[in-house]
């Protein structure tokens, strides 16, 4: 397969801020509609909450409807922005934060959402980023808008437009600063033709491009076993990875691939099923499958929280997927190895050069 850098990312993003991130001075004002119930009474005791800042994505999907999504509906008090920057800071992680792209944009009765993006509220954000000193990775812009998106969907040629304003202040408010964070769009479904048309129209200022992956369809489904026991719907991610790979090659764009968010089994995963031994058969798949198509990193739907997390939500105890990452990460190296096994299909096979030592891993 030739030779690709492969790198284990494990995401905590704060997905709940993608949806809006006013910051107000006030610690108390209106905490109540942006947190769970559980965390709201307790915002003061970050520690007490952190599990919930890593889950709300799909809670907040179930509930709230596409008007939820107009921008200043939510907001947060700088000082949560503080302490989420020293939890990052003591964890030592790499932090991509999404931003919402639908501010300034009006929903049609279509479900596109038109007009330009508002970045004021990013500009904000990010100017006290940088006065408070605190690391980014990466900037992302929006989530799961792209082709027909999820509740409501922006063109390819208006993301691409927005993402220029996005690189634009970045490259103006960073001027100076040491550590430059990278531009990460569009965090949604593959569809070919809007990816390729985006990737087109963004050379030079996207640095990630990203894509969501349930390929095993609502967490609900009582067949989910046997779908991540089938072959066939393990295979049939690879049209996904391999047409990205293409376009990418095509394109002179020097954007990388990520899978930005993958959880497998959307609405949260199912009990006993994606946080249990039998998940592993398809996690491992995914990540020998995505670095043979050349994707750079893969951030798993979650570390905590939901039905799908790397750790015991309640005992914060490892998960079997948490050892299948730990594995990879340790033994899989940035080289990947083609392989080819020609018996059942039900046999996946995958090889990298060895991590820390000479020779190869394969599984
Ligand atoms: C969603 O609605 C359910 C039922 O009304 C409620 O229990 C839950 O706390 C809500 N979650 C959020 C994030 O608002
Ligand atoms: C940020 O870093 C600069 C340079 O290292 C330093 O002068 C400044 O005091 C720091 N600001 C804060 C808020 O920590
Ligand atoms: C998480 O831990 C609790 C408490 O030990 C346990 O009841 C539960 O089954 C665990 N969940 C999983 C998915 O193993
Ligand atoms: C794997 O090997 C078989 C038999 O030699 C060959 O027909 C097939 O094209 C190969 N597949 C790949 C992906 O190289």
């Amino acid at each position: 397969m030739g030779s690709l850098n492969f790198q284990m990312g494990v995401c905590i993003l704060v997905l709940l801020i993608s949806f809006s991130c006013n910051l107000v001075d006030s610690q108390t004002e209106a905490l109540g509609s942006c947190f769970p119930p559980q965390c709201g009474s307790k915002q003061q005791n970050f520690p007490e909450c952190h599990q919930s800042f890593l889950n709300t994505k799909d809670q907040i999907r179930r509930n709230f409807t596409r008007q939820t999504y107009l921008p200043n509906r939510i907001r947060y008090p700088k000082t949560i922005w503080d302490q989420l920057n020293t939890f990052f800071k003591d964890t030592g992680a790499n932090i991509i934060f999404g931003l919402n792209a639908l501010s300034g944009k009006t929903i049609q009765a279509d479900g596109s959402a038109t007009g330009a993006w508002d970045s004021a509220n990013s500009e904000y954000l990010m100017r006290y980023t940088v006065k408070k000193n605190y690391t980014m990775y990466a900037w992302e812009l929006g989530n799961e808008l792209s082709g027909s998106g999820v509740g409501t969907r922006v063109s390819a040629s208006q993301y691409a437009f927005d993402t220029r304003t996005l690189a634009n202040i970045v490259q103006e408010i960073y001027e100076g600063v040491e550590i430059k964070p990278r531009i990460i769009a569009p965090g949604g479904f593959f569809d070919a033709n809007w990816f390729k048309e985006f990737i087109d129209k963004t050379p030079e200022i996207l640095d990630i491009i990203t894509h969501h992956i349930y390929n095993l369809g609502p967490g609900v489904d009582q067949h989910l076993v046997e779908k991540i026991l089938d072959p066939s719907y393990l295979d049939g991610e690879a049209d996904t990875f391999r047409q990205l790979e293409n376009i990418l090659k095509t394109s002179i764009t020097s954007a990388s691939a990520w899978v930005g968010e993958a959880g497998g089994a959307y609405n949260s995963g199912h009990n006993l099923v994606t946080n249990a031994f039998v998940f592993s058969f398809w996690y491992l798949d995914q990540l020998g499958m995505s670095s043979v198509y050349d994707t750079k990193t893969y951030c798993r739907q979650t570390l905590i929280g939901g039905n799908y997390g790397l750790l015991n939500t309640t005992t914060f105890e490892p998960n079997p997927d948490y050892y299948s990452a730990l594995l990879w990460h340790r033994l899989m190296g940035r080289k990947v190895l083609s392989t080819n096994f020609t018996g059942t299909k039900k046999i996946r096979s995958y090889a990298h050069c060895a991590k820390e030592s000479m020779g190869i891993t394969v599984y």
